[in-house]
């Protein structure tokens, strides 16, 4: 027996629909108009778990398809089929009979094996991809699927047929309740409601065996997979991982695979981000999604994608790296308080503008730049937390760990640059140094490029002063605040200032001039 199950809430304007594709039937929820992206939810989910992130991607104008994979939800349970090839082309039936030929492609969990299998099968047919905590088969889940090499159990035991639903069926909400507790990031991060609703809908012995289909072909997939995996996809792709799950793993598995991998670790996240932090993996694929041609083109093997702001309620942007990954230039722990404790501007910037609908429609970049006209009694508010959020979303954007894009020396275009500004990379970073000596008391030190003199200049600012209120637009920025460096390296803030370009991304740094030549890098 099939069953449509309503989902406790509907995004406004989607719908669900059914498609009869590959064999079977499937139910996926649409809405908006626009470019075609596809999110597939993982085990034991369904397109719901994608409720939170997906108004914002209809309202960046995509047409979002968001299906129940074969087995789960209102799609068919399908007694076999569960190899992800075979799934990867039900899902681009479905894709094609909507009339779309190329899409953007995001994958949780199980439907992140599926969206890799549809990428590898049809490359020309995905134009960018996103896979979100997992570990893919023949590039990392191998060992995961192993206790004796620090695998998890579970694998195992869904595999052997019939006995695993023999023995959950009739204890489904113990089941799911201990399962995703075991899997989340914080204990709270998921509603009890919401893990009863999977609880539900997973509950029975054909709903059950339908879900562990998805984990009994994995021997096959891995078999499947494995030419793949010497391979390199063509197309971006974005590895998105919970800290407190898959973390590093999924894009090291994943860098022999990828011409071109941004990678982003989300601190103290466990394994279901959709819906552990909505909001932070809503910008980060309208961030990826939005990249344009510069962004797209180069390769860096780790890579901030920040490049413009959204409107308010704006939101501590997660770290694209782990909080130890910059040592031993900065420390863990102060990475840690720097980020999760400091930048708070959000919040009180957020409060300030809550009386003032008008602005709440402004990008960072725009309210920062308009700032004369923000109305006197909360102005000095605005310049100082909307300067410390745009600040600070520089400063962790331009910075990567040692070896994997932070240090060395600038090429290219930023190389020649610097070469005919200051004489040479050491020339500039001298400048720097003694602007930064002669900021009295905190502040900010900024390498900034004049589009007009087609010269680097650099500036300083007072407080939390942004780079934006200088006119020109930034290439990076240090923070001159005590509370970036003072546990390790104290009161030798020159120490500090020296040491610091060995995490200086500048490959990235070089895409921000080649933004700003195109007349499109912004924060
Ligand atoms: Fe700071």
């Amino acid at each position: 027996m099939n069953r449509v199950l309503s989902p406790p809430v509907m995004p406004d304007a989607f719908e669900a629909h059914h498609a009869d594709v590959n064999g079977i039937r499937l139910c996926y929820v649409r809405g908006g108009s626009g470019d075609p992206i596809v999110l597939l939810h993982g085990w034991p989910q369904t397109w719901w778990a994608w409720r939170q992130v997906i108004p914002a991607l209809a309202a960046r104008g995509r047409t979002v398809i968001v299906p129940d994979l074969r087995g789960a939800g209102g799609s068919e349970k399908a007694t076999g089929g569960y190899g992800k090839a075979n799934q990867a082309e039900d899902i681009r039936q479905l894709v094609r009979g909507l009339g779309f030929d190329r899409v953007d492609l995001v994958g949780h969990d199980i439907g992140g094996m599926v969206a890799y299998a549809y990428a590898c099968a049809h490359p020309g047919e995905v134009k960018r991809l996103v896979l979100v905590d997992l570990l893919l088969p023949a590039l990392g889940l191998e060992p995961f699927m192993d206790p004796a090499r620090d695998g998890s159990f579970h694998f195992g035991f869904f595999m052997v047929p019939d006995l695993a639903e023999s023995l959950i069926e009739g204890r489904e909400d113990a089941f799911f309740g201990w399962w995703f507790r075991r899997s989340l990031g914080q204990p709270d991060a998921m509603s009890s409601e919401g893990i009863r609703h999977y609880a539900r809908i997973y509950a029975g012995h054909e709903a059950l065996a339908a879900g562990f289909g998805h984990y009994r072909t994995l021997l096959q997939d891995i078999q499947h997979d494995r030419p793949f995996a010497t391979m390199k996809l063509p197309m971006p792709v974005l590895a998105v991982a919970g800290e407190r799950s898959v973390g590093a793993k999924l894009a090291d598995g994943l860098r022999p695979a990828t011409s071109n991998l941004r990678s982003v670790v989300l601190p103290a996240c466990g394994h279901f981000v959709p819906e552990e932090r909505p909001r932070e993996l809503s910008r980060l694929l309208v961030e990826f999604l939005e990249l344009d041609a510069v962004g797209a083109s180069q390769a860096a093997p780790v890579h901030p994608i920040s490049t413009r702001g959204l409107p308010m309620p704006y939101a501590l942007p997660a770290l694209p790296y782990a909080y130890e990954a910059l040592e031993p230039v900065i420390d863990g722990e102060t990475m840690r308080l720097h980020h999760d404790k400091h930048h708070h501007y959000v919040d009180a910037l957020n409060k300030a503008l809550g009386p003032h609908p008008e602005l709440q429609g402004k990008t960072i970049e725009d309210l920062m730049r308009g700032l004369d006209g923000v109305p006197e009694e909360i102005r000095t508010q605005v310049r100082n937390q909307g300067g410390g959020h745009a600040n600070h979303q520089l400063f962790w954007k331009i910075m990567a760990p040692p070896g994997q894009g932070g240090g060395g020396e600038p090429d290219g275009d930023l190389a020649k640059q610097v070469n005919a500004d200051f004489g040479s990379l050491q020339g500039m970073k001298d400048a720097f140094a003694e602007a930064a000596a002669k900021r009295f008391g905190s502040g900010w030190v900024f390498l900034l490029f004049d589009p007009k003199a087609g010269k680097l200049e650099i500036a300083t600012t007072a407080s939390q002063d942004s780079a934006l209120l200088l006119g020109k637009p930034a290439l990076l920025g240090n923070d001159l605040w005590e509370h970036a460096y003072y546990l390790k390296h104290q009161n030798r803030k020159p120490e500090y200032l020296k040491a610091w370009w060995d995490v200086v991304n500048w490959p990235y740094v070089g895409e921000r001039l080649a933004g700003i030549h195109a007349g499109k890098q912004q924060l």
